[in-house]
């Protein structure tokens, strides 16, 4: 297992938890598990260094927070295994500009910065992650539905390069639950919920004030019906979180509507609040435990960096062979 997460603006929002984070703690036992905070990924678009550097611990203090346990997975930071740059510039010669065109994230967000502010980093972004996946052999990469155009361009280089040299890649699988795949924003159920939404009362952060995120699921954008049912096409808001609710209480979404019949909207966005505090909480509590140790935080990632190197060094050194490149003496 191999995924990272960006560390662009500290906290966390409820898409990256029930899309991607839950499933990395789900995972970490019974596999041989690798994830990230992408650093590098991050300066794509300008960062100041102060909050990078912060937003980089407290990124890894979530995922400790969140349950990944460095006995179980290696945490680290991909900044500190450079051979993800190095293997970057491999595949950016293996991948035609043809097909980095075509990376929809891409194309939506260079829209937004404008040509002039799109930097050359934002067009290889995909690039970089190809790198990331195939250091470690990935066999599944457990992502949102968003990464999943960028776990198929992976899968196309990792043939190319089998087929053009000799087979050495690992040919690695999107891990995707459908039932959080894509979790809406809470004031526009046609978008994701995404930092770069317009109004931030559509985006649960998991590091605000718990009262701040319950208020916001009160008032969810839902519809003029008042019938809880789940109905994706014409209750996007409703079924969204009822989505969440399951994804968070355990119970399906047949359960979840069987529960709800004869209440109204209100019933369940109180419910759902009390049940998002009731995991948050101690999410915070644990998470702020890590941080205020900012040493052993450090401590925790560099035992993860130097696992992780011992594994990427292994593919980069066969990568380089592969090619062509005279070893150093
Ligand atoms: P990032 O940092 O944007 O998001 C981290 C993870 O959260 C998922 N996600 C969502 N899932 C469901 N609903 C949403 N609304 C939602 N928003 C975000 C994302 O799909 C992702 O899994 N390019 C990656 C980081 C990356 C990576 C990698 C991932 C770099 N290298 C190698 C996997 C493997 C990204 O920007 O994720």
């Amino acid at each position: 297992m191999l995924s990272g997460i960006q560390p662009t603006s500290g906290s966390f929002h409820l898409g990256n938890y029930l899309g991607a984070v839950r499933q990395w703690v789900d995972l970490q036992t019974a596999n041989d598990a690798f994830y990230m905070v992408v650093d590098l990924h991050a300066i794509t678009v300008p960062q100041d260094p102060v909050t990078l550097r912060q937003n980089t611990r407290i990124s890894a203090a979530q995922l400790l927070g969140a349950g990944l346990d460095p006995e179980h997975c290696t945490l680290f930071v991909q900044s500190h295994v450079p051979e993800h740059a190095q293997l970057a510039w491999v595949m950016n010669c293996l991948t035609g500009f043809g097909e980095a065109s075509r990376m929809t994230q891409f194309k939506d967000k260079s829209s937004r910065y404008g040509a002039e502010s799109t930097t050359v980093g934002l067009f290889t972004y995909p690039i970089l992650q190809i790198a990331d996946i195939l250091l470690y052999q990935a066999d599944a990469v457990p992502v949102g539905e968003d990464q999943r155009q960028h776990v198929e361009i992976t899968r196309d280089i990792a043939e190319r390069f089998n087929s053009r040299y000799t087979p050495t890649f690992t040919i690695p699988k999107p891990y995707i639950l459908k039932e959080t795949a894509k979790i809406m924003d809470l004031q526009d159920p046609g978008i994701k919920m995404s930092k770069s939404a317009s109004s931030p009362k559509g985006l649960v952060s998991l590091l605000d004030e718990p009262k701040v995120s319950a208020k916001k699921f009160k008032s969810a954008v839902t519809d003029t019906d008042t019938v809880v049912s789940y109905d994706e096409e014409r209750k996007p808001g409703v079924s969204n979180l009822l989505r969440i609710h399951s994804a968070l209480s355990g119970q399906s979404v047949e359960q979840l509507v069987a529960h709800f019949e004869g209440k109204m909207y209100g019933a369940l966005k109180t419910e759902l609040a009390e049940l998002f505090t009731e995991w948050v909480a101690p999410f915070q509590e644990r998470t702020s435990t890590f941080l205020d140790d900012p040493a052993e935080l450090d401590r925790v990632l560099a035992i993860g960096a130097e696992k992780a190197r011992a594994v990427a060094s292994e593919t980069l050194a066969t990568v380089y062979d592969r090619i062509g490149f005279l070893p150093a003496a």
